[in-house]
């Protein structure tokens, strides 16, 4: 049976940020259709997860201080607050400071905090970091961000490189756009005709296609994956920044090859 090969009944995969309904708790309700045990953290008491800053490491130990052997991480905590949006010439430090610790400090208290539990009861295990597209792109008005989820994916790279002796892979998953209820307008935002026609699976993602990639990376069919960037984005990042929304370069003329490949 394939779910014995992925080997993730019983296992303990403590998911950092898994309040939110968004990508966090489709992974969490993916482990446990998948037979695992998710450990939920989240700095939201709100959300019925065991409570932690994952900014603070003292917090994050104390919310896992009655575990001792875990399986996996998964950290999900990050994003970018709309009042973080700035051009790079008008950021400020303190700007800088909050979206790094958001998005990268967390990621290192998380991975610091599990694999040392990893390391301490000598199991293997699997830790994979929820990252960005704009971590391998750019992200215009949201530099810190870009910068942080790059900054994320190299941290998943070297932790791979030292952790791997000791049978702990660590991945990471750069997400493009997902619809999720933190868009906070009450509902999901709609594909819209200008989404379909630039996404070339014509929709933004939403939770479960993030988790699907995650419990592939946490399972033991990925077993010689280290260190790899699973990008999980609709294939936005396989299409040029040059594309129109008819799929041509934006510098092909009106005419006749224009006419031929769309038919308008
Ligand atoms: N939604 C997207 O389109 C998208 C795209 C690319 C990448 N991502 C990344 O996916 C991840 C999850 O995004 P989401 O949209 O599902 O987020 P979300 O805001 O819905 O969920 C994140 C959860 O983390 C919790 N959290 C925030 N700060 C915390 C802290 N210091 N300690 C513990 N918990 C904390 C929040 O309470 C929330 O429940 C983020 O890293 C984000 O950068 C999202």
């Amino acid at each position: 049976m394939i779910e014995d090969r992925m080997g993730l009944k019983g296992r303990r995969i403590v998911v950092v940020g898994a309040g939110g309904g968004g990508i966090g708790t489709g992974i969490v309700r993916m482990l446990e259709e998948a037979g695992a045990e998710p450990i939920g953290i989240d700095v939201d008491p709100q959300q019925g997860f065991r409570v932690a800053d994952a900014a603070d490491e003292a917090s994050v130990e104390a919310a896992l201080a009655d575990i001792d052997e875990v399986d996996g991480l998964v950290h999900v905590v990050g994003g970018l607050p709309t009042a973080r949006w700035d051009r790079v010439v008008d950021g400020t430090t303190e700007g800088w400071n909050e979206v790094l610790t958001r998005n990268l400090i967390t990621a290192t208290v998380s991975m610091r905090v599990v694999a040392r539990k990893l390391l301490a009861a000598g199991r293997p295990g699997s830790i994979v970091n929820i990252a960005s597209i704009v971590g391998l792109e750019s992200m215009p008005f949201g530099a810190p961000y870009a910068a942080s989820k790059a900054a994320v994916i190299s941290l998943t790279k070297t932790a791979a490189v030292e952790l791997g002796p000791h049978g702990i892979r660590v991945n990471a998953v750069a997400v493009g756009t997902v619809r999720v209820l933190q868009n906070k307008t009450g509902a999901p935002a709609l594909d819209t005709p200008e989404t379909k026609a630039v996404l070339p699976l014509a929709r933004r993602g939403t939770p479960e296609d993030v988790a699907g990639p995650v419990l592939f990376l946490l399972s033991d069919l990925a077993a010689f994956v280290t260190g790899s960037v699973l990008t999980a984005d609709g294939g936005a990042t396989a299409r040029p920044g040059y594309m129109d929304m008819d799929n041509l370069p934006v510098f092909v003329p009106a005419g006749d090859l224009r006419t031929r490949l769309t038919g308008h």
